[in-house]
C-alpha cells in the first residue's frame, strides 16, 4: 500500500517515521545526548572513542548530530562507513583532505599523514575521523588506524577517531592483536533501547513533525509496539507505520491495540 492513503486519511502532512530525518527535527533523549555529550569530549580531547549499540538504536544518527553540533570552520570530519580495506581507507580520507590519491600504498600512508598534519598545523583545524559500521573492519584496518594516531601523537598533529558498531566491536577490541588500540580507547559509550516514555514522546515526536500533536495513538498500542520494539527506533519506525497501515485499512479514527498487535504480526510474519 502506498503511504499517501493512510498519509491523507490520518491527515498526516508527509510521511511519517522516514528514514532521513533532519538533525535539527530529532527526538531529543538522554540517551542520545549523553553520548553525542562524551563523544563531543572525545572530539576536544583528540581521543579515540568508542560507541556501541545494536543495529537501529541511533548510532549513525547521533554521529550526524555530533558532527553537525561541530563548528564547522574549526573541524574537518571525515566519515566512513562500510570501510572495506585499508586502501579505500586512505583513498577516502586523502581526498576527503584535498589531496588527490597517489598509486602506491606506501605513498598513500605518507601522503596522508602529510595531509593530516596540514589540516592541523597549517589550516588549525580539528580533524575527527568517524568510522561507522567499524564492526566489520578487519583487525588489521583497526590496528592500522591505530598506528596513524600514534604516529599522529608522536609529532604535533592529532586527531579524534570514533569508532561506532553492533556490540561485537566491543569483543574485537578485546582480541590480543588489537589490545594496543583498546587501551588507547578513553571513552567508551552504548546506545540503549528507549525506555516506554520515551517510546510514547517518540512517535508522539514523529506524528507532531507531521501535523499530528493530538494523540493518534492508544497508549496500550504503544505500549506493545514498545515491548514488540524493545525501544529500538528503527523497529519503533517500521512498527509504527505498520500500524497506521492496519488502522486505516480497517478504517479507525486512532491506532489502537488491536491496530498495534495487526502490525507486529505483520513483522513477524515477513
Ligand atoms: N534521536 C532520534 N530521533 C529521531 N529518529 C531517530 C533517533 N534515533 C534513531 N532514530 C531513527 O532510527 C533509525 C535508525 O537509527 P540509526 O542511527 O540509523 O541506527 P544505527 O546506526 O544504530 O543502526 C533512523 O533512521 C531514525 O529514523
Ligand atoms: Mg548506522
Amino acid at each position: 500500500m502506498k503511504p499517501e492513503m493512510y498519509e491523507s486519511y490520518y491527515g498526516l502532512t508527509k510521511t511519517p517515521f522516514s528514514k532521513t530525518i533532519a538533525p535539527s527535527q530529532l527526538f531529543i533523549h538522554p540517551g542520545h545526548d549523553e553520548v553525542v555529550a562524551r563523544l563531543t569530549q572525545v572530539v576536544r580531547g583528540k581521543d579515540i572513542g568508542l560507541l556501541t549499540a545494536e543495529v537501529g538504536c541511533g548510532k549513525s544518527v547521533a554521529l550526524r548530530a555530533l558532527s553537525e553540533s561541530l563548528d564547522a570552520p574549526r573541524h574537518t570530519i571525515v566519515y566512513f562507513n562500510g570501510l572495506a580495506d585499508l586502501r579505500g581507507f586512505y583513498l577516502q580520507l586523502i581526498s576527503t583532505l584535498g589531496g588527490c590519491p597517489e598509486y602506491l600504498r606506501a605513498n598513500l600512508v605518507r601522503q596522508a599523514k602529510e595531509l593530516i598534519a596540514a589540516q592541523i598545523s597549517e589550516r588549525r583545524k580539528n580533524l575527527v575521523i568517524m568510522v561507522d559500521e567499524a564492526h566489520l573492519l578487519s583487525t588489521q584496518l583497526l590496528e592500522e588506524l591505530r598506528l596513524l594516531t600514534n604516529e599522529a601523537m608522536d609529532s604535533t598533529s592529532q586527531f579524534a577517531l570514533i569508532l561506532s558498531g553492533q556490540p561485537m566491536l566491543r569483543q574485537k577490541l578485546n582480541l590480543t592483536q588489537l589490545m594496543a588500540l583498546s587501551q588507547r580507547v578513553s571513552i567508551r559509550c552504548r546506545l540503549k533501547g528507549l525506555a516506554l516514555e520515551e517510546t510514547a514522546g517518540y512517535i508522539r515526536h514523529y506524528l507532531s513533525l507531521c501535523g499530528r500533536s493530538d494523540p493518534l495513538f492508544s497508549d496500550d498500542a504503544i505500549a506493545l509496539i514498545h515491548s514488540s520494539s524493545a525501544g529500538i527506533p528503527r523497529r519503533i519506525n517500521n512498527l509504527a507505520v505498520q500500524s497506521l497501515t492496519a488502522g486505516f485499512l480497517e478504517q479507525k479514527g486512532i491506532i489502537d491495540e488491536s491496530s498495534a498487535k495487526r502490525a507486529v504480526a505483520e513483522m513477524e510474519a515477513n
